[in-house]
């Protein structure tokens, strides 16, 4: 028997859902093989074939993470393995603050032997951008102050102030999923040692356009930190507004900028990211972290920043899976955030806790959940992945939304 899912799985797609089916078969425990096979039986065929992602198990379509899907970059790859055999000493790649500074036409500074990091350095390396996060934290957030950042947003800064006994001031986006920049400039009390602006938003994958957020600078008092949490920028379809907010800083000895090479770069699993300040922004940073990124990861980081084909790769699939998604979404009359990030936004009209389930428990699919995180009740948030396997979570979520 045909139901109306199966009829609406006839969208035309290089790839067949068929196959994606089968791979559950395969690939998941979670569910038993009676119902793949029931499932497989009515759409699959002879030739069917599991899905397969890069770095995940065959059969798991994982759209959680905002991971980039196309598997890392060759060149990040190579330069992991040229140093694979000397990961018995503290050796690090000595180019990456002068690469991450030129990148971003900050002044680079001598790295003399024998020191830590460089002094005067405008650049600090993470484990991951969390560290930066963390330390921002850290540094800045304590008992009796306030951070104040939109909501929903990412919040990682929060997470290490409440510990630390600082509060939040959230601010709501505006009704398009803007972050509200006046309104949070005018959250800003005499408690308040940061804002945060994430750009693009996480989870919205709405961009702060650049004239924007540099009034928002020029007119936060001088004393209050702005962190830009650039995560995602890499990804806006405009080259002018990737350059994001780097050269304020020169001006401006309260701005911090965080970056990542677990996005665009395809090094999640490396953990390597890094913070641009003033320098004695940069030397309150370093104080407060604990951590350094690996050998193995900096070598990597150097490598990849070089691979323009990879990222200009990475963005072609995201935003290929974007238009995708739109495609769908509008076929369908789910709403959604245009997006310009790796991710997407989506409003399922169902309760999102149950949604998210039947995905990943009968069809294998994971998506990020809109309300335990953000509290946004019948919404999920999707990461661009291969074209596969976005038909794969596509398959599925029509099947869930008509059996739920
Ligand atoms: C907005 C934002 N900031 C920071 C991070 C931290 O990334 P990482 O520690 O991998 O650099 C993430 C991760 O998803 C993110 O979404």
């Amino acid at each position: 028997m045909v139901d109306r899912a199966d009829r609406m799985q006839e969208a035309p797609s290089g790839f067949s859902r068929r196959g994606f089916l089968k791979g559950m078969m395969v690939g998941a425990g979670a569910v038993s093989l009676g119902s793949y096979e029931a499932v497989a039986q009515m759409i699959s065929g002879p030739n069917a074939r599991p899905v397969r992602g890069w770095g995940v198990p065959e059969g798991l379509v994982r759209l959680s993470g905002n991971e980039m899907p196309i598997g890392p970059s060759p060149r990040a790859v190579e330069a992991v393995l040229e140093n694979v055999y000397s990961f018995n000493r503290y050796n690090r790649n000595r180019d990456i603050y002068t690469k991450i500074a030129e990148r971003h036409g900050l002044p680079v500074v001598e790295w003399p032997p024998n020191t830590f990091t460089p002094p005067g350095a405008w650049v600090t390396l993470g484990c991951g951008s969390s560290e930066v996060l963390f330390a921002v934290a850290s540094a800045y957030l304590r008992d009796g102050t306030e951070v104040v950042e939109a909501s929903p947003g990412y919040a990682g800064v929060f997470r290490t102030a409440e510990a630390y006994g600082a509060k939040a001031k959230w601010v709501p986006l505006t009704s398009d999923f803007q972050q509200d920049l006046d309104a949070m400039k005018a959250a800003i009390g005499e408690n308040t040692r940061v804002v945060v602006v994430t750009n693009p938003g996480n989870p919205t994958g709405v961009l702060v356009p650049p004239d924007a957020l540099k009034k928002f600078v020029q007119e936060v008092p001088s004393d209050v930190i702005v962190f830009v949490d650039e995560a995602y920028i890499e990804f806006s379809k405009n080259p002018e507004d990737r350059v994001g907010a780097a050269p304020l800083i020169l001006d401006h000895a309260n701005v911090i900028v965080a970056r990542t090479f677990s996005k665009i770069m395809g090094m999640a699993g490396l953990g390597v990211g890094y913070g641009l300040a003033q320098p004695d922004v940069i030397d309150k940073l370093h104080q407060n972290k604990g951590g350094r990124p690996s050998m193995l990861s900096t070598n990597a980081a150097v490598a990849g920043m070089d691979d323009h084909d990879y990222q200009d790769r990475a963005r072609a699939v995201t935003w290929a899976g974007q238009e995708y998604f739109a495609s769908q979404f509008d076929e369908m009359g789910i709403e959604y955030v245009p997006s310009q990030s790796s991710f997407m936004l989506i409003n399922v009209k169902k309760d999102a806790d149950e949604v998210v389930r039947k995905l990943r428990e009968e069809y294998n699919v994971m998506v990020g959940n809109g309300k335990r995180r953000w509290e946004m009740d019948t919404w999920l948030r999707v990461t661009s992945g291969l074209q596969e396997e976005n038909e794969a979570f596509m398959a599925a979520l029509r099947k869930v939304l008509v059996s739920s």
